[in-house]
C-alpha cells in the first residue's frame, strides 16, 4: 500500500494554485485506486483465482497503469520543488544533455515531444548501459517506456495539466510555463543517481 506524498511547492508562474491543487487531487486519486486494486486483486485471486480469473486479470492491467500514474505525478511535482532554477551549462547533466542535443537545446526537443497530440508524457531517461540520455513519449502513462531506464525529466501533457489555466489549446503555453518553474537541480541529482 502507498502514500499520497505531500510537496512543498512554491506558487508557480504561469500554472494557477487551483490547477495545481486539482492536478493534486488527481494524483492522489492514483494513489488510492492502486491501494484498492491492490486489495481487490488479493481478495479475489485469494477466494478463487480460476472462477475469478477474468476480472483478476482486467484488474492486473488496471493496477500498472494507476501506479504510473502515481509515480510519474511523484516525478512532476518534485521538479517544482524549491522553486525555478536553472540547469548548470558546466555540470555533468550540462554537459551529456550538450553532447546530446546540440545543435538543439533539451528544452526545445522537450518542448516538440511535449507539444505531440495526444494525452500522455514527455519524458527524459539515462540509460546507464548505453550511456545515452533518450527523449520519448508515453501515451497516457503506461505505454511506450523506455523499460527499466530511470525517469530524469517528467513532462505532463494531459489536458488536465493546462485546460483551467489556457483552455483545450493551449498545451503551448503551459509547456513554456513548465519550463520557466522547473527546478532544474531536482534533474541533475536524478542523473547523478541514475549514473551510480
Ligand atoms: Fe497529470
Amino acid at each position: 500500500m502507498y502514500e499520497a506524498k505531500k510537496f512543498t511547492l512554491p506558487s508557480l508562474e504561469g500554472i494557477s494554485d487551483e490547477s495545481v491543487k486539482q492536478h493534486i487531487g488527481l494524483y492522489e486519486g492514483y494513489v488510492k485506486n492502486f491501494n484498492a486494486i491492490s486489495k481487490q486483486i488479493a481478495e479475489l485471486a485469494m477466494e478463487d483465482w480460476e472462477k475469478n480469473m477474468h476480472p483478476v486479470a482486467e484488474l492486473i492491467r488496471r493496477r500498472s497503469f494507476e501506479f504510473d500514474g502515481m509515480r510519474l505525478h511523484e516525478h512532476y511535482f518534485e521538479q517544482f520543488e524549491g522553486g525555478a532554477k536553472e540547469l548548470a551549462a558546466g555540470g555533468a547533466l550540462g554537459k551529456a544533455l550538450q553532447k546530446t542535443y546540440k545543435p538543439k537545446d533539451v528544452v526545445e526537443v522537450m518542448t516538440k515531444i511535449g507539444n505531440m497530440r495526444g494525452p500522455g508524457w514527455a519524458i527524459l531517461y539515462y540509460d546507464k548501459k548505453g550511456d545515452e540520455l533518450l527523449s520519448g513519449f508515453s501515451g497516457e502513462q503506461h505505454q511506450g517506456h523506455f523499460v527499466t531506464l530511470p525517469i530524469l525529466l517528467a513532462l505532463d501533457v494531459w489536458e488536465h495539466a493546462f485546460l483551467l489555466d489556457y483552455g483545450a489549446t493551449g498545451k503551448g503555453k503551459y509547456i513554456d510555463a513548465f519550463f520557466k518553474n522547473l527546478n532544474w537541480s531536482v534533474i541533475e541529482k536524478r542523473f547523478d543517481e541514475a549514473q551510480k
